[in-house]
């Protein structure tokens, strides 16, 4: 077997121990006979998977039971016209634009209700997050929207802005239970599993019950309805019940860890190996401002497309994988979500800074 060191965006890595325990049990789960993927989701066996996901999702992150949890499918990009859809009141909404998928969020709400867009850092290549401590939303807005940490560029913010009565909503993607946060905060967070807690296939939203409306105006169709994934507790079609079952076992790991705390600190020592490797390179440049740098998504670059080239093509023969930027972006990035090792960042920054010592 041979295993890669696996930087990649998303889909990412997963912890190895919860794809050996779920190899461990694909013929047979729990003594059913049959793998999860073969369960029907109405059975008792599956329930209790879904039930108690949602329950270790409670104790991780300490969210209270004024807040549903959801398990939804079509990705964040679904979550782009479910949101307006369902929190529309006045028809207005505040969208904070730090990168691509801020922007694409702000204009697929647009097709529903008025965006306004107080911040943005488009005109510095979304290399930084805008300086919002003096902003107070409008009282009559349904939403703020944020992107937490921006996936392609590599920022992240460091703390949400406080929105007072107007419920605040973050696409936190790739960012999800990195780190501790107060849920009072928010009144809707959304993310898809695969990058930090699970596959590809399910939709985390956690969200304020006093959110989720049964009349709604227009016509929204059911599977875009908060009040109808809630009512059926994830259940009003047939849920993502493998890619469920996955993100029970990460949320298991993740509380065995030492909760989110635990998280955190893995993640910063992780980050900080990089950010150091970059600061002290003569060769290699951060392509995010300090202050704003991502946990999550180290993006960088030597300046010269060639030399890039090169140095990603010498990262696959170590079994480095993943590290290529965006694809609009260029450059590399590596993605240290969740269940990404010290170890295999080591081994990166190591292979910089051999390719550095070479050039
Ligand atoms: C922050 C963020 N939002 C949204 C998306 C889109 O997610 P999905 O493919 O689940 O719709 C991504 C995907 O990379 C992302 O990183």
């Amino acid at each position: 077997m041979n295993r890669v060191h696996n930087f990649s965006a998303g889909p990412a890595i997963l912890p190895e121990e919860v794809l050996l325990e779920a190899a461990g049990e694909m013929m047979d789960y729990a003594g059913s006979g049959m793998s999860v993927m073969e369960m029907s989701h109405r059975s008792k066996t599956f329930e209790s998977i879904l039930n108690e996901t949602k329950s270790n999702i409670r104790a991780l992150a300490g969210i209270p039971d004024d807040y549903s949890i959801l398990f939804l499918q079509g990705g964040a990009h679904t979550q782009f016209s479910m949101v307006p859809l369902n929190l529309v009141k006045n028809g207005k909404a505040d969208y904070f634009i730090t990168g691509n998928w801020a922007q694409k969020a702000a204009q697929e709400a647009g097709n529903f209700i008025s965006v306004q867009t107080p911040y943005s850092s488009k005109e510095k290549q979304y290399t930084y997050i805008p300086d919002f401590s003096a902003y107070v939303p409008e009282d009559d807005l349904d939403y703020v929207h944020i992107c937490e940490n921006n996936t392609i560029f590599g920022t992240q913010y460091k703390a949400v802005p406080k929105t007072g009565k107007v419920p605040l909503v973050a696409d936190q993607s790739s960012c999800i239970f990195s780190r501790p946060f107060n849920i009072s905060d928010y009144g809707l967070i959304y993310a898809g599993a695969q990058k930090n807690i699970g596959p590809a296939g399910v939709t985390l939203v956690i969200i304020k019950k006093d959110l989720i409306r049964e009349e709604l105006p227009g016509n929204v169709p059911q599977m875009l309805r908060y009040y109808i994934h809630d009512k059926s507790d994830s259940m009003h079609n047939t849920p993502p019940t493998y890619a469920i079952y996955i993100t029970g076992k990460v949320i298991k790991w993740l509380i065995k860890n030492g909760g989110l705390a635990g998280a955190q600190e893995r993640n910063e020592k992780k980050a900080g190996l990089l950010y150091d490797t970059l600061d002290s390179s003569s060769l290699f440049k951060g392509t995010s401002e300090k202050e704003s740098r991502s946990l999550m998504n180290v993006t960088f670059t030597t300046g010269n497309e060639e030399t890039d080239a090169a140095f990603i093509k010498g990262a696959a023969a170590l079994n480095i994988s993943g590290i290529k930027g965006y694809r609009t972006v260029g450059g590399m990035r590596a993605s240290i979500y969740n269940a990404m090792p010290y170890e295999s960042v080591k081994v990166l920054t190591d292979y910089m800074k051999e390719f550095e010592r070479k050039q």
